[in-house]
This record gives C-alpha cells, structure tokens and sequence, in this order.
C-alpha cells in the first residue's frame, strides 16, 4: 500500500458542525417563544444555507417531507456542487420543535451523512418500535421479548440490580401497558416529552443514568439515531409500526415487512457514516445555545464511523461577524 493511499481523507463531519451550529444557532433565536412552526423553519433555512457549502454530491433521504409540503430539504432534493462523494443525507434541523417553542431540554439540531444507497427508506410509515443501548447490552435488545426480562438480563450484565436499571421513554398513551411492564419489573422510567435521537444518544453514552431506550417513535429519527451508533458504538433494534389498516396496508403494498427487525445496519449499512448534533436547548447529552453579549456558544457532537473518532466541539460566535456574512439567520 502506498503512502497515498495511506492518507486520510476528507472528513465531512468537521463540515457538518457548521450545518447544524448554524441550524442551532438560528432555532436558538426562537426558544420558548411558543412557534414550533417558526423555529424549524429558521433551523431548515439555516442548514439548507450552510448545507450548500459544502463539496459534496448530497440526496435527501430522510427529510423534511415530500417537496409539496416542504420547500427544503425535502426527500430527493440534492444538495451540494456535484462532486465526490456521492452521498445520502438525513437531517432532523430541529429535533423536539415543541422543546425549542417551550424552552424545555434536549432539542438538538442533526444530520447524518453515508454513502449513496446505504440509508433506509422510511416510505409511508411514520413510526417504528425501537429499542436502543449501548455495546455491552447490544447482543440483549429485543423487541420480542417481554420488556422486564430484558431489564433482567441487563441488569446482570452490568452488574447491577434490576432496581438500578434506566429506560428513557416518549411519554405517550401507547406506552402505558410498557410503562407497566417496566415498574411491574422493578425497573426505573425516565420520561421524555420529545426528542429520541437525543434520548438514544443518552441511552449509549458514558455513564449514563439511562440503560435503555424503548419505545414508538419517528421512523426517520430511528434511521438518525443507526447512523449515530454506527459512529459512537451501541445498538438499535427496531419495528415499524402502522397507525391504523390504511398505512399497514400501503406499506405492504410497497413491499415492507412489518414483522422484521431491523438492526443498526439494516437503517444505516454505509461503511463511512458521518453525523453532527448540536444543542439548542441544554439538555443531558449536549449544552444548548448560550449568549454573552455579541457571541454566542454552542456545543456539537461530531462523528465518523469510519476512523470512530467522537469529537465535542465547543465553538464561539461572533453574532455579528456571522450576521453580516448571513443576513439576519443567526440573529
Ligand atoms: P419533532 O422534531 O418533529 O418535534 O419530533 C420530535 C419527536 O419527539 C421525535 O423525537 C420522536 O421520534 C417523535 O417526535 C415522536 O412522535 P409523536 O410526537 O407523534 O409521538
């Protein structure tokens, strides 16, 4: 091998903290000012702005929808100046819209990026089962079997009593009967109003209080949170899950299977997978935004699968300076 093909290669993701510091950044203005509209559109401005500097060959595939809903980013829309390489990006410009309106914890800003054809299409189905934790209980996660037998199992690998055991879950009604199941268990729920990806970032981390994440959550934020795991380490394992016969029988007509469990690679097969989070509220896993008199602070998480190299980058603004390049985006 020569030294040529020794030598590292660009690393996107350094490119991507810029896209979501500048979709943080601008959703960061709109914290609790109630609009959960307002504030993902000024994130999708902004990283669709960013997002244009950077040389690459990009398609949308997980998006802010279809292009008649959503006049950016949408699925298919390609992004860059059309050379190498050719890759597949999903964002979430505002991950928790209703977190950012209410001023709560833990919205995020995210995107991830692999190469063309290795991310999983969601299609028509909006949600999916999912289950996430990090490498020492990847071999345990499944949803088949019952939630307080896995508690159990996790417990004893980590070494610890069920009673100490941590799942982070969306508090919604059609958790009640896991809910249940947990505490039935011995186990502990910490409840989150919005924001998975987050939350399985949680649930992976370094001394985490969290052991697991369970629950129905967005598809596409299920295909964000593989591409996360792939870089940071730890597992997804998930379902799709139709909300009534109209949407079970579309996906099947397109050829899904409902009943197969997909891994982290099945979401997100690509070998070299890039991914940037960045906080816009303070939350567990990230600072959000803060001000200091013309400057501005964020924190990102900034990744690559490939080298696995997992970078924390605190960066400084200069609100004005960034203003006067960007017009009024980053406020
Ligand atoms: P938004 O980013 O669109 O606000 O969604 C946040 C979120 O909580 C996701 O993290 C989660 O996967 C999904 O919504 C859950 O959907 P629902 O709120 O319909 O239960």
């Amino acid at each position: 091998m020569t030294s040529n093909q020794n030598r590292p290669d660009r690393n996107l993701a350094l490119e991507l903290a810029r896209v979501t510091e500048a979709a943080a950044l601008a959703a960061a203005r709109l914290v609790g000012r109630g609009d959960k509209i307002a504030a993902d559109q000024a994130a999708v401005d902004a990283m669709r702005f960013v997002l244009d500097s950077v040389p690459m060959s990009g398609t949308v595939v997980i998006g802010e929808g279809e292009k008649d809903e959503a006049p950016m980013l949408y699925n298919g829309e390609t992004i860059g100046d059309g050379s190498a390489p050719e890759v597949d990006i999903a964002v979430d410009p505002l991950e928790g819209t209703r977190l950012c309106a209410l001023g709560m914890p833990s919205a995020i800003a995210v995107i991830a990026l692999a190469e063309r054809g290795t991310m999983f299409d969601p299609g028509p189905i909006v949600y999916m089962e999912k289950m996430a934790g990090n490498e020492e209980v990847a071999d345990l996660l499944d949803l088949d079997r019952p939630i307080g037998e896995t508690l159990k199992l996790v417990a004893d690998r980590k070494g610890m009593g069920v009673g100490d055991v941590t799942v982070v879950m969306l508090d919604r009604p059609r958790h009640e009967q896991a809910m249940k199941d947990v505490r039935e268990a011995g186990g502990r729920i910490k409840l989150i109003t919005d924001g998975d990806v987050s939350a399985a970032l949680l649930a992976v981390s370094d001394r985490s209080p969290v052991d697991l994440l369970y629950g129905i959550g967005g598809t596409p934020e299920g295909v964000i949170t593989a591409a996360a795991l792939k870089c940071m380490g730890g597992a997804i394992v998930g379902r799709l899950w139709a909300r009534d016969e109209t949407e079970r029988q579309a996906a099947i007509d397109a050829g899904y299977d409902l009943s197969r469990i997909l891994t982290t690679n099945d979401l997100c097969w690509g070998d070299d997978v890039f991914f940037s989070a960045t906080g816009v509220t303070d939350g567990d896993v990230l600072q959000g935004v803060r001000y200091r008199g013309r400057g501005a602070t964020t924190e990102s998480l900034v990744m690559r699968s490939r080298s696995g190299t997992v970078r924390r980058v605190h960066a400084t603004h200069d609100r004005s300076k960034l203003r006067a390049i960007t017009g009024e985006r980053y406020g």
